[in-house]
């Protein structure tokens, strides 16, 4: 049995729809926070189990019979090391053999607060924990770059503080392929995989890019955070969000993203999504 956490989640949902295409859903579950969000997972088959990562004993409970976890990561800001020491306490009471855990991308020494701080504590912890590990340092999704430049296609601009920064975004369902790969597949015991796409982009590229797709000139220009941080929430965002964007653009420009690694590649059989045809698909659907 594969336990999947976050399955109400974007990466979890989807990771669960690739395990369905290779493994018995009856070999399959599910863990949720809210059962009222899976019903179509139970619908299909697979066992849903709820459980909150701050409920460790509802978490056992969860876990007995499951030989691998994929451990998503907690969100941001929610205390993220004491649910996943709860989450990796609780697999090893309930007999767990082997945990996966989706870490950031980490190519530098760079640390994102709220994210890499935490990560690191968790990997450390998950690797003395004594069960066998998987550590999954995933790069930074392309849908997340709406967060970054804006869910619309820019006036003429793109203002963001990654100086001339690089990231090799990688799709979400893309990641989800791999992983669900990963858990299907034997040796990977003890590893540790970085998941990127191929190519790495900077901003200029991607205003490059919008620019071709939208045929009018679109440029990016590096802004410092301070004025980026001030523009934000005078546009409506809490502070503590824009603060957070920015740090992302902290960790572009100082290469914590940039590495490309082949490791998605090889597990999907393609070269995945590069720039372009993300902009297109987001940005201009037909
Ligand atoms: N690489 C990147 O670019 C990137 C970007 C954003 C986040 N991340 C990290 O990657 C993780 C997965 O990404 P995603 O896009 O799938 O995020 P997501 O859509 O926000 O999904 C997070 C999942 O975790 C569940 N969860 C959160 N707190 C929980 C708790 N206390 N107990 C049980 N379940 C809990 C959520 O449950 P509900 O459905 O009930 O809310 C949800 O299913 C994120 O949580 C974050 O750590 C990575």
């Amino acid at each position: 049995m594969i336990l999947v956490t976050g399955a109400t989640g974007g990466l979890g949902h989807e990771t669960i729809n690739c395990l369905l295409a290779t493994t018995p859903a009856a070999e399959i579950a599910a863990l949720v926070r809210d059962v009222r969000k899976a019903t179509d997972l139970a619908a299909r088959g697979v066992n849903v189990r709820p459980a909150d990562y701050f409920n460790y004993a509802a978490l056992v409970h969860a876990f007995r019979g499951v030989e691998k976890v994929l451990l998503v990561s907690a969100v941001a800001f929610t205390d993220r090391v004491r649910q996943h020491r709860n989450v990796i306490d609780a697999a090893k009471e309930a007999g767990v053999k082997h945990l996966f855990y989706t870490s950031i991308q980490r190519d530098t020494d760079f640390v994102l607060p709220e994210v890499t701080d935490s990560d690191l504590a968790t990997e450390a912890y998950l690797k003395a924990s004594g069960l066998v590990y998987t550590i999954l340092r995933n790069g930074y999704y392309f849908e997340g770059l709406a967060y970054l430049i804006g869910r619309e296609v820019p006036e003429a601009e793109i203002r963001f503080p990654a100086g001339e920064g690089q990231i090799a975004f990688v799709k979400r369902t893309e990641l989800a392929a791999a992983t669900a790969t990963l858990l299907t597949s034997e040796g990977h015991g003890n590893q540790e995989y970085t998941l990127t796409g191929s190519v790495a982009y900077s901003f200029h590229e991607v205003a490059r890019e919008l620019a071709a797709l939208a045929g009018r000139p679109i440029t990016y220009r590096s802004s410092e955070p301070a004025p980026y941080i001030a523009q934000q929430v005078a546009a409506g965002l809490p502070e503590p969000v824009a603060n957070f964007f920015a740090q992302w653009g902290a960790a572009a420009e100082h290469g914590m993203l940039a590495g490309t690694h082949d490791t998605v590649a090889r597990l999907l059989g393609r070269q995945p999504t590069a720039l372009r045809e993300y902009l297109k698909a987001a940005y201009f659907p037909v």
